[in-house]
């Protein structure tokens, strides 16, 4: 298939602002029609509204990762819409808590935590690839972090950490159900970025981020699954 394919969707989770946006502007700028997907439905159509006055081609759709109903709400709608998905882009994430021991923890910050970094990327990655499975194609790209590393596993961000470990392993495990398939599910480390999670201490624009993520999500065929990467490079898991 042409990767410049004006009729390939992908829908990015959490792309109203942050690395999220900066993702599906560039999807968007390489010629696919993306579903900008926000928790808050305005705030989705307005980035819609603003990248396809650049002449870019998006919808946008209201998506809370957490919420059942909303998840399935989204990907029927893409379905009806478009006939096909073939790129997830699993962004939406929190950083809540960040002081808190594991020894002693704030159950309720970590369960939504888990909610949305790991629960709510797996809510999608099994509606997308209900979607994907038909046409014997997809890409599905989790955003993680490399504090969710288990070879340099550490005792801060507890809950966060714990969601990303889990993102990790739920990535080889539906990449290793998927083989075979053409749908290839990878995750990608941003590095440390400029947005409001980072509150302040920054390395890199989200701009400047997003060449792995968008890499992963238009690997040809004959790309590697299953892999964990930053700068395009291999991480330890
Ligand atoms: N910033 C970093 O240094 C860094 C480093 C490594 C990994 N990451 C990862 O990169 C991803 C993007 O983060 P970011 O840095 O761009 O942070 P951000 O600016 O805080 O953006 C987070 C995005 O996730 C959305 N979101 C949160 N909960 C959601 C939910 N339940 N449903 C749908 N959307 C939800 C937010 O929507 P609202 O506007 O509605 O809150 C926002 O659009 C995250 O997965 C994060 O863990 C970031």
């Amino acid at each position: 298939m042409n990767m410049t394919d004006p009729q390939r969707v992908a829908v990015v989770t959490g792309a109203n602002r942050g690395l999220g946006r900066a993702i599906a502007t560039e999807l968007a700028e390489r010629g696919l029609h993306v579903i900008i997907t926000a928790r808050d439905a305005q705030a989705a159509d307005a980035v819609s509204r603003e990248l396809n006055g650049k002449g870019l081609v998006t919808s946008g759709h209201q998506l809370d990762v957490t919420d059942p109903a909303s998840v399935a709400r989204c990907f029927a709608d893409v379905a009806i819409q478009h006939g096909r998905l073939d790129v997830l882009v699993n962004n939406a994430g929190i950083a809540i808590g960040r002081g808190q021991l594991a020894a002693s923890p704030d159950l309720e910050r970590v369960y939504a935590t888990l909610e949305a970094n790991l629960m709510g990327a797996w809510r999608c990655s099994a509606a997308a690839i209900a979607e994907m499975r038909p046409n014997g194609y997809g890409r599905i790209v989790n955003i993680t972090s490399h504090l969710g590393s288990i070879s340099t596993m550490a005792d801060t961000n507890v809950a966060y950490r714990v969601s990303k470990a889990g993102l990790n392993a739920l990535t080889r495990i539906l990449a290793a159900e998927l083989q075979g398939t053409n749908i290839l599910v990878n995750a990608a480390s941003p590095g440390r970025i400029s947005t409001r999670m980072a509150a302040g201490k920054t390395d890199r624009t989200p701009e400047q981020a997003t060449d792995t993520p968008v890499w992963l999500a238009t690997l040809p065929n004959d790309g590697s699954t299953g892999g964990l990467f930053h700068d395009r490079q291999p991480l330890p898991w």
